[in-house]
C-alpha cells in the first residue's frame, strides 16, 4: 500500500489554477472538453484532435483482451494524447469513467460484491466503505479515473428494473449508505481514490408504474423528503460528479430541466462539481439533436456522454455557440467545472495511468478483495423462512442441489457484470465461486442435479434449489403489467425502447421451471432448502409454502462460498430485508401488502 503523495490544494489553489487553464483554452477546446466518447468510437487522435473531456467505457465495452494491462495501456495512450502540447495545445488530461456499480465487473477477473440491494439488506455502512475502498482499488489498478457510482435511487415500485441498484426504498438508510460509499470511493481525492458519480438526479426511483426512464409523478415535497435525501448525504461527503436522469419530473425531462440542475442542485444546494448526462440522454428532450442539446447545456449539463456519435454531438454544440443559442458564459462554466474536478481530484497532476501508484496492482480480484465479497454476500442474506431443523446443513449430509442458478457465477451476479445485460455459466466471471462448487467443496457426499432428476429419497438426506430471475439491467428487467415495450407516457416522453421482463411480480409464472423442481424434490419426500437469486422481492408464495427453509440472497455476487458459510452454520444469518416483500402486486404508485415488512430477517437462534 502506498501513502497519498499528491499534496491537497486549496480552494483559492484550485480556482487559479482552473483560471489560468480556462485563460489559455481556445472555445473548441472548451466544446471539446464538454465532451465524452464512448471507447470503441474514440480514439487517442480524436482526443487530440478535438480536445475531448472525458472518455467512457459502456457496460460490457472493453478493450484487447479485458485484462488490467490493456485497460492501463488504453487510458495511457489516450493520456497522452490529451495531454499533448504541440501547436499550443492545451494540456487537460481526460478522465476515463465506468460503471464499476457493484465492482470494476467489466474487467476479466475482478472481484464482484453483492448488488446494492443486497448491501442494504447488511444494514452494515462501514461495510460498505470497505468494499467502495476495495472498488476505488481494483479501478486504479486498471488506470481509470472515475466510477458512475453510487446509485442513489430510492426505489418506490419494485416493477422498476433497476431495483436492485438501490439499497433501500427508505431514505434514510439510502443516505447513509450514500456517504460511506462516496468517501470509499474518492479517498482522499489524491493517489488513492477515484471520482464518484452521484446518479441519477433526481427521483429515478419513483416513476409512475416503475417504469425505467418514465415519468416521476410526485410532489415537490416528496421529491425533497423521500429521493433528496441521498444526494444531500453524498454532497456532503463531496461527491465531485452528479449523473442526470432518464426519468422527467411530472412531464419534463430531468435533462431539459434548468430548475432541477441549475437552481437545485448547482444553486441552493451549492454543488461546484460536474453534471453529466446519462447515455445519450440529451437525445431525448427535443426532436432536433441541435435543439436538445441547447436545452440540455442551457439547463445545466456541463458534460455530455454520448453513446457513439460524439461528433454529431460536438458539432452541435458548437453550432449552437455561432449561433448564439448557447451564451459562452454558460460554456465557461461548464468548462471550469470539469476543470475543477480534473484540479481538485489531483487529475492534471497525475502521472499517466501506468506510472500511477496503484496500476497494475496485484491487489485486483485478490483472495483480501474476494474475503469481504463473500463476508457482504453472507451478511446480505435473509433467511425468510425455516421449519424444522432443516437449516444449518452439515458437511456429511448427502446433499442435492438443484436449480437453474445452482452453478452459475454469472447468474449470481446479475447485470453489470460483463455484460450490460449480465451473461451465463462460470466462464464470463473469471475467479468467482459458484454455489455447488462452494458446497462441493466442504460437503463431499453432495451432487449436483439442475433439474432435479437425480434426486433419490433414499440417496439424499435434503436438498439445496437454487432459483429466481435471469440476469438484467435497466428498462429490460421492467415488469409491466401490459406487457407493453413502449408504455405509453404523459405528454409523449420518450424513453429507450428496450423489452420488459416479464408482466407479473409472480415467480411461479415467469420461471414455473423453479417451482416443478421445488415440488418435484417435495414430492420424493426431500426437504427443501430454496435460496432465491433475484433483484428485487418477487410473489413468491408457492415456492414459500413448497420449501422447509427459503433464502432471499439477492444478487450475491462472485464469491458463492458467502452463501455456504451460512447454510452450514459457520456463521448466522444477519441480512433483514431492505425492501418490504410484498404479498400481492403493487399498485401503480408501488404499494403492496407485506409478506414481510422491511427489517424483517429470521436467524438460526
Ligand atoms: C445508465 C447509467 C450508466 C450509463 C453508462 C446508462 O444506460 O443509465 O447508469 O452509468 O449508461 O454506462
Amino acid at each position: 500500500m502506498s501513502a497519498p503523495t499528491l499534496p491537497q490544494p486549496s480552494a483559492a489553489q484550485v480556482e487559479a489554477r482552473v483560471d489560468t487553464l480556462l485563460g489559455r483554452m481556445r472555445l473548441a477546446e472548451k466544446l471539446g472538453q464538454m465532451i465524452m466518447g464512448e471507447r470503441a468510437s474514440t480514439t487517442p487522435e480524436d482526443v487530440r484532435a478535438y480536445h475531448l473531456g472525458a472518455v467512457l467505457s459502456g457496460s460490457g465495452s472493453v478493450p484487447g483482451e479485458n485484462r488490467p494491462a490493456d485497460w492501463v495501456a488504453l487510458n495511457d495512450a489516450l493520456w497522452v494524447a490529451s495531454t499533448d502540447e504541440a501547436d499550443g495545445r492545451t494540456p487537460v488530461p481526460l478522465m476515463y469513467a465506468v460503471d464499476a456499480v457493484h465492482g470494476h465487473a467489466n474487467v476479466r477477473g475482478a472481484t464482484i460484491f453483492p448488488h446494492q440491494i443486497g448491501l442494504g439488506a447488511t444494514r452494515d455502512p462501514q461495510l460498505v466503505a470497505r468494499i467502495a475502498r476495495i472498488v476505488a482499488r481494483e479501478i486504479l489498478a486498471t488506470g481509470l479515473d472515475w466510477n458512475f457510482a453510487p446509485t442513489l435511487a430510492v426505489a418506490r415500485h419494485v416493477y422498476w428494473g433497476r431495483t436492485y441498484e438501490s439499497f433501500s426504498d427508505d431514505p434514510s438508510l439510502v443516505a447513509t449508505f450514500a456517504e460511506h460509499f462516496v468517501h470509499g470511493i474518492q479517498g482522499t481525492l489524491r493517489d488513492d481514490g477515484v471520482l464518484a458519480c452521484a446518479k441519477h438526479w433526481i427521483g429515478d426511483g419513483a416513476t409512475f408504474q416503475g417504469i425505467d426512464q418514465g415519468d416521476a409523478q410526485v410532489t415537490e415535497a416528496e421529491l425533497q423528503r423521500t429521493h433528496l435525501p441521498p444526494y444531500l448525504a453524498a454532497l456532503r461527503a463531496n461527491v465531485q460528479t452528479v449523473m442526470v436522469s432518464f426519468n422527467s419530473w411530472n412531464g419534463t425531462k430531468c435533462h431539459a430541466h434548468p430548475y432541477l440542475l441549475t437552481e437545485v442542485l448547482k444553486g441552493r444546494l451549492g454543488f461546484s462539481g460536474l453534471v453529466v448526462s446519462d447515455w445519450d440522454g440529451v437525445d431525448q428532450v427535443a426532436e432536433g439533436l441541435d435543439a436538445a442539446i441547447v436545452l440540455s447545456v442551457n439547463a445545466g449539463v456541463d458534460m455530455i456522454m454520448c453513446a457513439a456519435d460524439w461528433r454529431r454531438r460536438l458539432d452541435g454544440l458548437q453550432r449552437a455557440v455561432e449561433r448564439g443559442e448557447i451564451p459562452l458564459a454558460r460554456i465557461d462554466d461548464a468548462v471550469r467545472r470539469i476543470l475543477r474536478v480534473k484540479v481538485r481530484s489531483g487529475l492534471v497532476d497525475r502521472a499517466r495511468p501506468s506510472a500511477r501508484p496503484w496500476a497494475l496492482s496485484e491487489t485486483f480480484g485478490s483472495a483480501a478483495h474476494r474475503a469481504v465479497a463473500r463476508e457482504a454476500a453472507r451478511r446480505s442474506l435473509v433467511l425468510l423462512k425455516h421449519e424444522g431443523a432443516t437449516l444449518p446443513l452439515q458437511r456429511t449430509q448427502r446433499i442435492v442441489v438443484a436449480g437453474k442458478h445452482a452453478d452459475d457465477v454469472s447468474h449470481q451476479c446479475g447485470g453489470f457484470s460483463a455484460a450490460w445485460q449480465g451473461t451465463h455459466g462460470n466462464e464470463a466471471i473469471e475467479g468467482g465461486t459458484s454455489i455447488w462448487q462452494a458446497i462441493r467443496a466442504i460437503a463431499p457426499a453432495a451432487t449436483l442435479s439442475v433439474d432435479g432428476s437425480a434426486a433419490d429419497p433414499a440417496a439424499h438426506d435434503v436438498a439445496v434449489v437454487v432459483i429466481g430471475e435471469l440476469p438484467y439491467a435497466e428498462g429490460m428487467g421492467d415488469i409491466r403489467p401490459g406487457g407493453r415495450i413502449t408504455p405509453p407516457l404523459p405528454g409523449g416522453l420518450r424513453t429507450a425502447n428496450l423489452e420488459p421482463y416479464g408482466s407479473t411480480l409472480e415467480l411461479a409464472t415467469r420461471h414455473p421451471e423453479d417451482l416443478a423442481v421445488i415440488s418435484a424434490l417435495r414430492a420424493k419426500g426431500i426437504p427443501v432448502v430454496t435460496v432465491l437469486l433475484s433483484g428485487r422481492p418477487l410473489l413468491v408464495d408457492r415456492e414459500l409454502a413448497a420449501s422447509q427453509a427459503f433464502v432471499a440472497a439477492w444478487l450475491p455476487g462472485s464469491e458463492g462460498a458467502g452463501i455456504t458459510d451460512v447454510l452450514f452454520g459457520d456463521h448466522d444469518f444477519e441480512g433483514t430485508l431492505p425492501f418490504p416483500w410484498p404479498a400481492a402486486a403493487p399498485s401503480p404508485d408501488g404499494v403492496a401488502p407485506a409478506r414481510f415488512p422491511r427489517g424483517f430477517g429470521r436467524t438460526y437462534r
